[in-house]
């Protein structure tokens, strides 16, 4: 399900107006990413049905998007969150998540980390190594509290992803192995300052398989029973996220099957009664949000035809450091040959987006889609370019617009550096 669309005329659209209005009545210029407010409640409010019972945790993601419109709109749903740094805590925070909803994760949390999550008094913190849990355990008993943790283990499982974005094999930095995982319940059993209320892993993203979420739910659960059975208690199992999305190469499971799997199984491992905890990011953000850049430039040369952009990896990095396909279409008519290589004016090889057909005479403007996660949230300023704009739209509205820092914020911030 995506709220991008196209009108009978083949104009697109998104949150029920077409874009190119959307983007007019903002008041900014390109590129500008595109949310649809309501797609994407609606779609935390699926994930959040298909755990029915309130001790069940969507804890999402907030890394596949930041922004406040958006996380403020997901919190409505009850969706917590999953953040992996003290910015993002918080910002979930700030928008209206209890502490008791947010989950942090990270291989190496700061000091300063640590203590704010134990001062918000968040549901866990996630622990990825043994040695985390003496670092927590010291800077609970340096502010007098305890602090609930919960232990990220590593099940050892090669997905079907890219590289960058597998994370539970056994190579990688994330997660406790399954080898020291009984050391690790020990030395953590040990110390007064932590309580161990959960267990969880998170294998990748872009899973395309409900099959391999729910073998790393299985060796969760697997733990989680084992632990039960030596006479200690847990109040969760954490299943982690990584549902992919419809990029455009045909159709995935939708993020409920995946929940719907895991949450069965656990009942079949006899965990019915524990608190299921799902950290979904880019499946509830992902394909409701797009990028709206204008064509600068046409260049033909003997072997190809470019289409330059004014948007570039710096804006959207994901096709450079994935190769990841990103569907480009002319924002104010369909798809049509012949196609162009898509490209940005950023200084590196890397800046191309791939071949669309964006038809002749080439459009002025296009649309970049399913850009709603990891889109903004990975933007940076390089080759001294702004970061872009956003635009929250609902029902037809644009709702808000959080402008563009822009370029004379970015010269002058670079010369007092
Ligand atoms: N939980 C943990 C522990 C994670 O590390 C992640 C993502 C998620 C949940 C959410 O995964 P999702 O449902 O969004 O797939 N920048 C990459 C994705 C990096 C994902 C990092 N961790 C991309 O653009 O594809």
């Amino acid at each position: 399900m995506s709220g991008f669309s196209r009108d009978a005329s083949g104009r697109a659209v998104l949150a029920g107006t077409p874009l190119s209005e959307l983007v007019e009545s903002s008041g900014v210029g390109t590129p500008a990413y595109v949310y649809d407010l309501g797609a994407i409640a609606n779609e935390a409010r699926l994930m959040v049905e298909a755990l029915s019972n309130p001790r069940h945790l969507v804890a999402y993601a907030v890394k596949a998007n930041t922004a406040g419109s958006i996380v403020r709109r997901i919190a409505q749903t009850g969706a917590g969150a999953d953040v992996v740094s003290r910015g993002e805590l918080e910002v979930a925070l700030g928008a209206g998540i209890r502490p008791d909803r947010i989950v942090m994760a990270s291989v190496a949390k700061a000091d300063h980390e640590i203590d704010a999550a134990i001062e918000a008094g968040i549901r866990a913190i996630h622990v990825e190594s043994i040695e985390e849990i003496d670092r927590v355990a010291a800077r609970a008993e340096a502010s007098g509290k305890v602090a609930p943790i919960s232990l990220r283990m590593n099940p050892g499982i090669d997905i079907d992803a890219h590289s960058h974005v597998a994370t539970g094999h056994r190579e990688a930095k994330f997660g406790i192995p399954l080898t020291e995982l009984g050391a690790a319940w020990e030395r953590a059993d040990r110390k007064r300052s932590v309580k161990v209320v959960g267990l969880g892993a998170h294998v990748g993203s872009t899973l395309k398989s409900v099959d391999v979420y729910v073998a790393s739910a299985r060796s969760v659960c697997q733990v989680a029973r084992d632990r039960l059975k030596s006479g200690k208690t847990l109040e969760f199992v954490d299943f982690g996220g990584g549902f992919q999305i419809d990029y455009g190469a045909g159709p995935v499971p939708r993020p409920a099957e995946f929940v719907a799997a895991a949450r069965q199984l656990a009942e079949r491992e006899g965990l019915g009664s524990m608190a299921i905890v799902v950290e979904p990011g880019r499946s509830l953000v992902g394909p409701h949000g797009v990028l709206v850049a204008s064509v600068v430039q046409e260049k033909r040369t003997p072997t190809r035809r470019w289409a330059f952009l004014d948007a570039a990896m710096n804006d959207l990095i994901r096709p450079a450091l994935y190769g990841a396909r990103h569907r480009i279409e002319p924002i104010d008519r369909a798809p049509s040959e012949p196609s162009f290589y898509v490209a940005g004016p950023v200084c590196e090889s890397a800046d191309e987006f791939g071949e669309h057909p964006l038809g002749d005479p080439l459009p002025s403007r296009v649309v970049i889609r399913d850009a709603g996660a990891y889109g903004f949230t990975m933007a940076s300023s390089y080759n001294g370019r702004p970061l872009p704009a956003e635009i929250f739209a609902e029902d037809g509205v644009v709702k808000h617009v959080s402008a563009s820092p822009g370029r004379d914020a970015w010269v002058k911030a670079r010369l007092q550096a």
